[in-house]
């Protein structure tokens, strides 16, 4: 979808998107929405005083061929009460606005944008979230639905038009916001593609693509990992056809010399497939571990994001890729693995992976980079689902300040994180009899939390977060922004960690 952006002009055809707000339980039509339902003869009113719509945030309202005009439709959306607008709100709108759009034939549609008395957000910042949330919503991986009827299913929308005064400022905010959702996409298309085209050679490939953008791509090879005595990722990928790999990506829009020159480190858990190996999963829902690989995938897209939009930072993403699958060669439950940190791992169920493969990880970027910080990503365990479902991700650090910002990063973006607790009383629930530590409790609970105490162990003195987004990577139902599927959660809330408190600006 083309998103442009002009100076306002009355449409009078084809689709259009008005701005509603809640007055006193009441809709009230943005100054611009009134001029349009004047030019229908007071059609909007009469829809609205027919209609249970309020203005609500995330409520809207179609009407259809409005008087004698040649539009085709009006979709209403609400914003809420003008004086809590917000960024997030606006995007809602875009969204919501999409949704309803892409329900139709129309391939094209206006939205007139004007920011209601009392909003607090000026017009510009208004239509570019409104642009973004538009843009989050158009995205689909429909790239194998080979027969799909194009004519009756696909949604055909290819171009917004968004009107506002100031257009030329809402342009410039737009083209950063877009930079973004640029990553979210890069990031939705990898969760999506299943694991017979994604596996470590064709994820490390796709990670690749991103030295056009001015990213330095390095990939570790088994060979190279053997040497270096990666013995915890190996483990995990030997029962593979697939071979793992390890992925370094940097970019260095920062100062070359000195402490600010520290990199930023962010990591992720790439399994492009968990079958749980020897440990196997049930057959009802393994499919959806083709979607494993997600930490690695909001790193990949971050990394985009960030290259597109120039950042002034130095980056480094690591991600860790391997395929865990039973086989003659796969590790065994009771194997005892020796990690690049020089710990040995007793392994006692081949399904806790992920955790094997950030051991080796994390160990590595802080001992070659020195990051300032490392923030690793995961879709670690089922039971961060069971604590917070599909509305939070898990969030554990040793840390506050760290915390605190991914955290209103987060609320910032709309992706919510939950800060959940570590501690020695967990810690000791993973001394392993048999070697220094098992990569899973033997009884106890606090699934999620044993898991992060695993990763503490490879973190040295490291600021460290880690952010278990089991819950938040897929979609099953949909947002106002992200159709069901992969959501990208993550590349809006590092972005904007990131632009907060590590630019030079
Ligand atoms: N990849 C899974 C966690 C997961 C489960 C992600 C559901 C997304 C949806 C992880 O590797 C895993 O299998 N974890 C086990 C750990 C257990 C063996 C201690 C789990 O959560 O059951
Ligand atoms: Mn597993
Ligand atoms: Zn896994």
């Amino acid at each position: 979808m083309r998103i442009a952006f002009s100076k306002p002009a009355l449409p009078d055809k084809g689709a259009v998107v008005v701005f509603a707000s809640e007055e006193k339980s009441l809709p009230k039509l943005s100054p611009v929405g009134r001029s349009l339902d004047r030019s229908v003869g007071g059609a909007i009113a009469r829809a609205l005083t027919a209609s249970r719509f309020k203005g609500r945030k995330g409520q809207s309202l179609t009407i259809l061929a409005p008087g004698s005009s040649e539009l085709t439709r009006i979709v209403v959306v609400g914003l809420g009460k003008p004086a809590d607008i917000t960024d997030l709100i606006a995007e809602e709108a875009g969204g919501t606005a999409i949704g309803e759009l892409q329900k139709t034939d129309e391939t094209s549609a206006v939205a007139l944008v004007e920011a209601p008395a009392g909003c607090k957000l000026e017009p510009a910042g208004l239509a570019a979230h409104f642009a973004l949330g538009a843009r989050l919503r158009s995205y689909r991986f429909d790239k194998y639905r080979t027969k799909e009827k194009k004519k009756e299913d696909k949604p055909k929308l290819a171009r917004l038009n968004v009107l506002v005064e100031e257009a030329q400022p809402a342009r410039r905010r737009f083209a950063r916001l877009d930079a973004v959702a640029e990553g979210v996409f890069f990031t939705r298309d990898l969760v999506s593609e299943p694991a017979n085209v994604i596996y470590p050679e064709t994820l490390a490939n796709e990670a690749r693509k991103l030295s056009r953008h001015g990213v330095r791509v390095e990939v570790l090879d088994e060979k190279r990992m053997k040497t270096l005595g990666f013995g915890a990722l190996l483990g995990v990928g030997q029962g593979s056809a697939h071979p793992p790999r390890l992925v370094v990506m940097r970019w260095n829009g920062g100062p070359r010399q000195g402490k600010a020159a520290q990199p930023v480190a962010f990591l992720g858990k790439g399994v492009t497939f968990d079958t749980g190996g020897i440990s196997i999963k049930p057959s009802r829902g393994m499919e959806d571990m083709k979607w494993d690989m997600g930490g690695a995938g909001v790193v990949i897209g971050l990394m985009r994001a960030l290259a597109l939009r120039k950042a002034k930072v130095n980056v480094v993403g690591i991600i860790g890729l391997v395929e865990n699958m039973p086989s003659g060669t796969a590790q065994r439950p009771g194997d005892i693995v020796k990690s690049y940190s020089g710990q040995t791992i007793e392994v006692l169920n081949t399904d806790a992976e992920g955790r094997l493969v950030l051991a080796d990880a994390l160990w590595y970027c802080q001992k070659r980079f020195k990051p300032k910080f490392m923030v690793n990503l995961a879709t670690l365990t089922g039971a961060i689902i069971v604590s917070l479902g599909q509305f939070h991700a898990g969030l554990f650090s040793n840390n506050d300040e760290i915390a605190d910002r991914l955290t209103k990063a987060g609320e910032a973006v709309g992706e919510k994180l939950w800060r959940m607790p570590l501690g020695d009383d967990y810690d000791k629930m993973i001394d392993s009899k048999a070697a220094d530590v098992q990569n899973i409790s033997s009884g106890g609970g606090a699934g999620s939390i044993t898991a992060a105490q695993f990763l503490q162990r490879f973190v040295n003195k490291v600021p460290w977060a880690h952010l278990d987004i089991a819950g938040v990577t897929w979609s099953t139902k949909g947002t106002a922004t992200a159709e069901p599927g992969g959501t990208g959660f993550g590349v809006r809330l590092l972005d904007r960690f990131v632009s907060d408190h590590y630019e030079n600006r």
